[in-house]
C-alpha cells in the first residue's frame, strides 16, 4: 500500500514539499491528527524513554553548527570513566527506563576495547538495551561493539544536500560517506537511526523534502530530527558559512517546521521510533508535548552526571540543564498521563 497523506494523496516529492510549506492551521491540524493516529496504530501509546549518557565532549570534528567542535578551545573537555557510566545507567534503571544511549563527540580516545568492555558490563549488570552515537568509526570498531552487545546506532546525516553538507563539514565533506556508514551499520545488524537538522542556513524546502525522502529510502528504524539552534561560538552562530536563502525558500528553524517534519516522518516510516527531541523542547514544554502528539514516541532524558551536563554544549540552553532527573522524570510522567500515553517498559526495540 502506498504511503499517503490525510487526503489520500501519495507522499511523493511534490506532496511532501507542499506540506512543509503549508501554513493553514486547519490543514496542519489534519496532518498532525493523522500522524498521531498512524503512530497509535503502528507503535502504540507507549513512549519509550532512553537514558542519554553523554560519554565525552571531546571531538576532532569542525561541524560549523556544533558547540563541542575541536575549535572551541575555551570549552573544558571531559570523558566519563566506567564508574560514572555505571552510575548513570543505574539512574536509568531506577527510573524504569529500558535502554541507554551512549553519545559522544568523535573522540578517538574512546578506545575500542574500553568501549566494548563497557558495553559488555552494562549488558551483564543492567540488562539495558544499548544505543551508540559515537560518530564515524571504523568497521572494526563498529563490528566489535555490535558483538559486545550494542543494539542500535544513531548517526544523523544532518542534511542530504551535498553542497550544504560539504559547507558545514569541512573536515569530512562527503555526505555519501555518512550515508555509507548507515548501510554499514545495517549490515552489521544494528537497528539504525539517522535524521537531520531543520532550518540550517541555506536549507531549502526542496532540500528538506529530499531529506524526508532519504529517511524513507534508508528504511530507518529510528529518526531524530530537531531545529537548528545557533551557538554563538560556532561559525554558523557568528554568521559565517552558508547564507540564509531568500524568504519563501529558506526553511525556518522553528518548532512548527520541526513538527511538520516529525509528522511527515511518521507517515513515511510508520513503525519507526521517533523522539520528541531536547532541541525541540528548548522551545518549551508545549513543544515537547506537541512532538509527542504529532508522531513522536520516544523521549531521551539525560541521566548523566549533572555537573558535566553544561559542558556537552552542542547548542545553547540545552533543555533540562537546571533540573534534576527525578523532577524531570516526574514532570514527564505527568505530561504522558495528560496526553493519554504511558512510559514503555523493556528495551523498546524496533519491529
Ligand atoms: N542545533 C541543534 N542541533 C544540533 N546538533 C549539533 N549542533 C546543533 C545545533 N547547533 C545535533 C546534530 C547532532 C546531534 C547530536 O545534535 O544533529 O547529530
Amino acid at each position: 500500500m502506498p504511503i499517503c497523506d490525510p487526503d489520500g494523496a501519495v507522499l511523493d516529492r511534490a506532496t511532501l514539499e507542499r506540506w512543509l510549506r503549508e501554513d493553514d492551521p486547519e490543514r496542519l491540524a489534519a496532518l498532525y491528527a493523522y500522524a498521531d493516529r498512524v503512530r497509535a496504530q503502528e507503535v502504540g501509546d507507549a513512549v519509550h524513554l532512553r537514558g542519554l549518557i553523554e560519554l565525552s565532549n571531546i571531538c576532532r570534528c569542525r561541524c560549523s553548527y556544533c558547540g563541542i567542535g575541536v575549535e572551541l578551545r575555551d570549552l573544558s573537555r571531559y570523558r566519563l570513566d566506567e564508574a560514572q557510566v555505571l552510575w548513570s545507567a543505574a539512574r536509568a534503571v531506577r527510573c524504569g527506563y529500558g535502554s541507554v544511549v551512549l553519545q559522544a563527540g568523535e573522540d578517538s580516545g574512546l578506545e575500542v576495547g574500553w568501549v566494548a568492555a563497557l558495553i559488555e558490563r552494562l549488558r551483564r549488570e543492567t540488562g539495558l538495551a544499548i544505543s551508540l552515537s559515537l560518530g564515524q568509526r571504523s568497521h572494526h570498531e563498529l563490528s566489535r561493539w555490535r558483538a559486545a552487545g550494542a543494539d542500535r546506532y544513531l548517526a544523523r546525516f544532518e542534511t542530504s544536500d551535498p553542497t550544504l553538507y560539504a559547507a558545514l563539514h569541512p573536515h569530512a565533506p562527503e555526505v555519501e560517506r555518512r550515508i555509507a556508514l548507515l548501510y554499514q551499520l545495517r549490515a552489521l545488524g544494528y537497528q539504525v537511526g539517522s535524521g537531520m537538522l531543520v532550518g540550517l542556513p541555506g536549507q531549502s524546502y526542496r532540500s528538506l523534502t529530499n531529506d524526508l525522502l532519504l529517511l524513507h529510502r534508508l528504511g530507518l528504524q529510528m529518526v531524530g530530527l530537531g531545529p537548528f539552534l545557533p551557538h554563538p561560538e560556532t561559525p554558523l552562530g557568528r554568521g559565517e558559512g552558508p547564507a540564509p536563502l531568500a524568504e519563501g525558500e529558506q526553511v525556518p528553524a522553528s518548532a512548527e517546521l520541526t513538527c511538520k517534519a516529525v509528522a511527515l516522518t511518521r507517515l513515511l516510516l510508520p513503525r519507526a521510533h521517533i523522539p520528541s527531541t531536547t532541541a525541540l523542547a528548548t522551545f518549551g514544554a508545549e513543544a515537547r508535548a506537541s512532538g509527542l502528539g504529532r508522531g513522536a514516541n520516544v523521549v531521551m532524558p539525560n541521566v548523566g552526571p549533572p555537573a558535566l551536563r553544561a559542558l556537552y554544549a552542542i547548542y545553547p540552553a540545552k533543555g533540562q540543564v537546571d533540573e534534576s532527573l527525578e523532577r524531570f522524570d516526574q514532570r514527564l510522567g505527568r505530561l504522558l498521563a495528560k496526553l493519554g500515553r504511558y512510559p514503555g517498559v523493556g528495551p523498546g526495540h524496533a519491529s
